[in-house]
């Protein structure tokens, strides 16, 4: 019996020696991997961006993708109230049926939820407006460059906030989101910054919730000024198809989301794979993102449920690019 007691306390003496350095041993590396700093190409661009018509004009390459028939004159013609509203338009469109902002900064930019799950931690969106507590008062459009696309704040420390969804995104695009989310009405909220629970330290630590800034491989990489034209074609769906790659990773065969709530479903396997999509129909597809249901008429779950927020903003002709392009990925294997 005394043995027996010995074994089992030394066990636990043990356990809690081991948690205890763990531990330690996490919250050291993720303090060191949040304090580092990157070096972050500087980029400018101007607000409202050029259109691709114009921008072809100025520089008199002729421009495949301008749209003759509503051409209204010169470049520079558009007076600038009427370019700034215009830009502003196209942002609320990319937030609205694509680029999520609202998701984690909250349907007013004034702050949100990313992640409250008290091991995981607290990660909340701060307040991109204009007003009180807000963070990019001070932005230049560099910041707004090294946040959006690289993952990393002002002071080169990098950011909880997963912008590796953001790579694809063009000079234009970003212009635009920057012209309309400062537009909104100011929102005066002071957002706490991350705080990590030991699972979320664990998993930091561990790489198993990477930080866009060391998934996102080059810092320097120039950017495309325009997306691709707007059709129905691959090369624009293969660009609105950036946001999916955050779930369903780079080859679209699904898996688990990384950094996910556990409750959630592993991302299905959109290649043309018969353990994906190779059966499905465009009409399928598009019932998936706007209605969240299966062919066989179940329901989609969270968080894939939700996309249908987004969806029901998206074109027509941008869930058929989409589809175009997700037809024309190799056919993989599920997680592979
Ligand atoms: C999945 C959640 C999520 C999405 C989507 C998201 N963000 Fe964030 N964002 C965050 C979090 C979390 C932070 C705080 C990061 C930190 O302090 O480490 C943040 C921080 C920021 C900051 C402030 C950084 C600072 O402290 O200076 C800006 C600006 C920002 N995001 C803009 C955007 C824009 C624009 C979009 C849409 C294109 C967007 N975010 C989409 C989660 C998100
Ligand atoms: C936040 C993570 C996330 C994002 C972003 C996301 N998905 Fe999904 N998706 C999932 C998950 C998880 C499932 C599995 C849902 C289930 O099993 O109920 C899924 C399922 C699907 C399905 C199949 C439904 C089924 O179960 O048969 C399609 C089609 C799909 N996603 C398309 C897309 C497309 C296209 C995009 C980008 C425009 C996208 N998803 C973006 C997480 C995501």
């Amino acid at each position: 019996m005394k043995t027996l007691l010995k074994v089992v306390l030394g066990l636990a003496l043990a356990l809690v020696i081991l948690a205890s350095t763990g531990y330690a041993w996490a919250s050291f590396t993720v303090k060191s991997k949040l304090s580092r700093t990157y070096e972050v190409h500087d980029v400018d661009f101007p607000i409202p961006y050029p259109t691709a018509e114009a921008s072809a004009e100025e520089s008199g390459v002729p421009d495949a993708t301008a749209d003759l028939s509503v051409a209204g004159g010169e470049a520079g013609e558009v007076p600038e109230d009427a370019a700034l509203a215009a830009a502003r338009d196209r942002g609320k469109h990319l937030v609205e049926s694509r680029y999520a902002c609202i998701e984690c900064h909250g349907a007013n930019f004034g702050g949100g939820t990313m992640i409250d799950a008290p091991p995981i931690g607290r990660i909340l969106g701060p307040n991109i407006t204009r007003g009180e507590g807000s963070r990019t008062l001070a932005y230049t459009t560099a910041d707004w460059d090294h946040i959006v696309r690289h993952g990393i704040k002002p002071d080169g420390t990098p950011a909880a906030m997963p912008s590796v969804d953001f790579l694809l995104m063009s000079d234009q695009e970003l212009s635009d989101i920057v012209a309309y989310v400062t537009s909104v009405p100011p929102v005066d909220n002071t957002v706490p910054a991350p705080t990590l629970g030991p699972l979320g330290k664990l998993l930091i630590a561990t790489d198993q919730l990477p930080l866009s800034a060391d998934v996102i491989g080059s810092h320097q990489s120039e950017h495309a000024a325009y997306p691709p034209a707007a059709a129905a074609s691959a090369e624009f769906g293969r660009h609105l198809a950036g946001i999916c790659t955050g779930c369903h990773g780079s080859a679209f065969a699904g898996g688990p989301v990384p950094g996910g709530d556990p409750s959630w479903p592993p991302a299905r396997n959109l290649t043309p794979h018969e353990d994906g999509l190779a059966e499905w129909t465009y009409d399928d597809f598009v019932r998936a993102l706007r209605e969240a249901k299966r062919p066989d008429g179940t329901d989609i779950r969270m968080p894939m449920a939700g996309m249908t927020q987004y969806a029901a903003n998206m074109t027509d002709t941008e869930i058929e690019a989409l589809w175009a392009y997700l037809r024309t990925v190799p056919p993989m294997a599920s997680g592979s």
